[in-house]
């Protein structure tokens, strides 16, 4: 039975990665769409990262849309010195054939949801949660149309990557991770405390080369860019892949384990405004909003991953 999804995205070598995971898992998702959010880069530049990474998988049947250009509230903050200029720095991608659909990303959100049977359509979510939340604000009763969401974003012990206190999903728009999580809507996290155990060793980095096809090359050549920034922050024997988590917990829950807990995130403090306060010991009577990932096993994370981008071209 395949599962259908919108996955919402700020590519981000991660977010490619992700992305051309679901893309080549096609008997197990059905992507109805894919929406750019301002984040790791611009909109535009993400929606044009989106466009080159759809082209590159060969999957011309997929729309790609932009979202929102900014966060609900704060000003954006971007990661290009992670990313690079681009967002997707390391390797030239084939230029994109297809353009950018017309319509406005949050309200394709909305239309799609409002067009499909209740609770057959899951939110995969790479960056801020800024469109998901909008679409929320302008269609409250999509809330209860949304199968689940799963997203990456947030961190408990793992502590935060763009401050202290926050993962920087969350912290680029916090307002908008608060709407999600007060909406009632079953959610999947896939926080700093998985994604830090998902590591892209030089082997594993290796074994995506050597599938030998234009994908794993350019996958190898995505994180073998983006993983400068964290190798020389953690000194870990491999950078975090991120996103993956998302579309890899969908295709094999079974690789992940966690914990069904309540997170409310901090929107006021300037010391830790985006930190996503997961009561991981149930010490609160608050509700348990989140099914919270606090660790996986990567070996097989990287089989699955190599397994399928061997699918594309
Ligand atoms: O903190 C990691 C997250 O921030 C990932 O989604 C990465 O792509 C960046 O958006
Ligand atoms: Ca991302």
């Amino acid at each position: 039975m395949t599962r259908k999804i919108i996955i919402d995205t700020d590519p981000g070598q991660d977010d490619a990665v992700a992305i051309l995971l679901a893309l080549a898992s096609p008997e197990d998702l059905d992507i109805l769409g894919i929406v750019a959010v301002a984040g790791n880069v611009t909109l535009a530049q993400n929606a044009r990262n989106a466009l080159k990474i759809v082209e590159l998988s060969g999957r011309s049947d997929i729309k790609v849309y932009a979202g929102c250009e900014r966060p609900m509230r704060r000003t954006l903050v971007t990661a290009e010195h992670v990313h690079g200029e681009t967002g997707l720095d390391g390797p030239v991608l084939p230029l994109p054939k297809q353009q950018l659909e017309s319509q406005h990303g949050v309200d394709f959100i909305i239309e799609t949801l409002l067009a499909h049977e209740p609770g057959t359509i899951t939110l995969c979510t790479l960056g801020p949660l800024t469109n998901i939340a909008m679409a929320l604000v302008k269609a409250p009763a999509i809330a209860g149309r949304i199968k689940e969401i799963v997203m990456m974003g947030g961190a408990y012990f793992e502590v935060g990557n763009i401050t202290p206190a926050a993962e920087f999903n969350i912290y680029v728009d916090p307002d908008a991770a608060d709407v999600v999580l007060r909406a009632g809507i079953p959610v999947v996290m896939a926080p700093l405390d998985v994604t830090h155990m998902m590591r892209s060793t030089r082997e594993r980095l290796d074994k995506i080369r050597a599938i030998g096809n234009r994908s794993g090359q350019a996958v190898y050549e995505m994180l073998s860019f983006s993983e400068r920034f964290d190798l020389y922050k953690y000194g870990m024997d491999g950078a975090p892949l991120h996103d993956p988590c998302v579309i890899a917990y969908l295709l094999k829950p079974e690789l992940f384990q966690g914990r069904h807990i309540n997170v409310v995130i901090e929107t006021a403090s300037e010391l830790t405004i985006g930190m996503t306060v997961a009561d991981y010991w149930h010490v609160t009577d608050r509700p348990h909003n989140v099914h919270f990932l606090r660790s996986g096993d990567a070996d097989a994370f990287y089989a699955l991953l190599t397994e399928r981008l061997a699918r594309l071209p």
